[in-house]
């Protein structure tokens, strides 16, 4: 049976899409991984409880606990490690990831974002705020999107991106929701894949490592 592959799941507040990844676990989408670490940029996120239930490890990060950013990256740092991350998934996290970590992690890191990449999406751009200037704008269909991230704000390789449409009347709210049901459908498939190129690529690894030419 081939090693799990440990995901660590960042988080801010409610944790549907943290959710989302615990049942597509549970039921098999997700074949062969674990989330084995929950860090929560907010004490208080609902994403934590709901991590609690499923028995997994969490861990607060935040400036009100570490005011200095050279420790929270050190703290972040030693989670990430002693979990044995192999992903990390950003799913509702609200804090922007040291560029350290996402050098160390670099083609492991997720994150889901509630538009259509490139479309509303940068600095500034996160949560009901986006739901806002695709109304503004007047878009008529809008979507998630879920994405490798590199130093930038949303600049990374899209791996992933759905669309549903804006209908007539929609309330930033009324938006939200329907956008976030196909948040949670693809940021589910996105990791499906990401865990399943993990595994594939320890599997070689192994039996490269197996085959050193000794034998
Ligand atoms: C979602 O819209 C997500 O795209 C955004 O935060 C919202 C809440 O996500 N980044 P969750 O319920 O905490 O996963």
């Amino acid at each position: 049976m081939r090693a799990k592959i440990n995901l660590s799941v960042l988080v801010s507040g409610g944790g549907s899409n943290l959710q989302a990844i615990l049942d597509g676990i549970d039921s098999g989408t997700i074949a062969n991984a674990r989330v084995a670490l929950v860090i929560s940029s907010n004490p208080d996120a609902f994403a934590l409880t709901r991590a609690r239930k499923f028995g997994v490890e969490t861990a607060v990060v935040s400036a009100a606990i570490f005011p200095r950013e050279s420790r929270r990256t050190e703290r972040m740092s030693e989670l990430l490690s002693k979990a044995k991350t192999d992903a990390i998934i950003l799913a509702g996290y609200m804090s922007i990831l040291p560029a350290e970590i996402v050098r160390a992690y670099e083609g492991r890191i997720l994150n889901i974002h509630p538009s259509l990449i490139p479309r509303h999406c940068g600095k500034g751009y996160y949560g009901k705020r986006v739901h806002r200037a695709v109304l503004d704008a007047g878009d008529s269909e809008s979507g998630a999107t879920v994405h490798f991230v590199d130093e930038g704000v949303d600049t990374g390789e899209i791996i992933l991106q759905r669309k549903t449409p804006v209908l007539p009347g929609d309330t930033v709210d009324a938006l939200a929701a329907r956008v976030l049901k196909v948040e949670h459908e693809i940021i589910v498939e996105a990791v499906a894949r990401t865990c399943a190129t993990l595994s594939e690529r320890n599997a070689e690894e192994s039996a490269g490592g197996a085959d050193d030419g000794t034998g």
